[in-house]
């Protein structure tokens, strides 16, 4: 099995959405919307400073030249506007097995407007159809229900339950993990087509 992996073609296009590589520009956006506690309501990450957004936000932008491109922190945008509405995120995890994992969030003032599933639908198809992966999975806290339905509506299943899996921020967090298999996706995509 080839070890090898393609690049993503970037920007992906949605219906609505850019979805580009970060610039060094936009970590004050970035921080606008993670600064800001129902953004971290569900996730055990201790919300971040914006001198450890600046940071990641150069880390992502110097990872975008490594090869093979093994990590992918985009930035979603609005075709319209240009407006930053949230961040996907793409890694292989293993390029010899073809194993990735998704991740996404979406700003406050978007939220409910079907963003994070159209951003999430467009990594899976890219995930699959550009990089040929053979599994995708996801993971979000169990009270994450947003997070939960954008997986389940893109067709991923659900495999499993960690209970009390860490520790933080003063409380015992479970995780949900969700997967999507390559000989699975040509049914998804037609369904999310209809
Ligand atoms: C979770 C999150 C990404 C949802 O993004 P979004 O753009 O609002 O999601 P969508 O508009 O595409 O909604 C998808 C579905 O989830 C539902 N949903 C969204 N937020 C929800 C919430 N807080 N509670 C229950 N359902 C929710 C929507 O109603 C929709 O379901 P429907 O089509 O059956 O009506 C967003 O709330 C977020 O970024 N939260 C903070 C960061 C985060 O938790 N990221 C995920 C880490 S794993």
């Amino acid at each position: 099995m080839a070890a090898s992996i393609p690049s993503l073609s970037l920007p992906i296009t949605t219906r609505r959405l850019h979805i580009r590589d970060y610039v060094v520009g936009d970590a004050p956006t970035v921080f606008g919307y993670v600064n800001d506690a129902a953004y971290w309501q569900f996730q055990r990450a201790e919300p971040p400073t914006a001198q450890q957004i600046d940071a990641l936000i150069k880390w992502v932008v110097n990872e975008q030249n490594t090869a093979p491109r093994l990590a992918y922190f985009l930035a979603v945008t609005r075709k319209d506007t240009g407006e930053i509405v949230g961040e996907a995120v793409l890694k292989i995890l293993n390029a010899a097995e073809r194993q990735g994992e998704l991740g996404f969030g979406v700003a406050p003032r978007f939220w409910k407007q079907g963003y994070g599933t159209e951003a999430t639908a467009a990594i899976i198809e890219a995930a699959f159809s550009q990089l040929k992966l053979h599994r995708l999975s996801g993971q979000c806290s169990a009270e994450n229900k947003g997070s939960m339905r954008i997986m389940q509506k893109v067709g991923m299943a659900r495999e499993g339950l960690l209970r009390d899996v860490h520790f933080a921020r003063g409380k015992w967090w479970s995780t949900v993990i969700y997967g999507v298999l390559e000989h699975e996706y040509a049914k998804i995509k037609s369904a999310l087509k209809a």
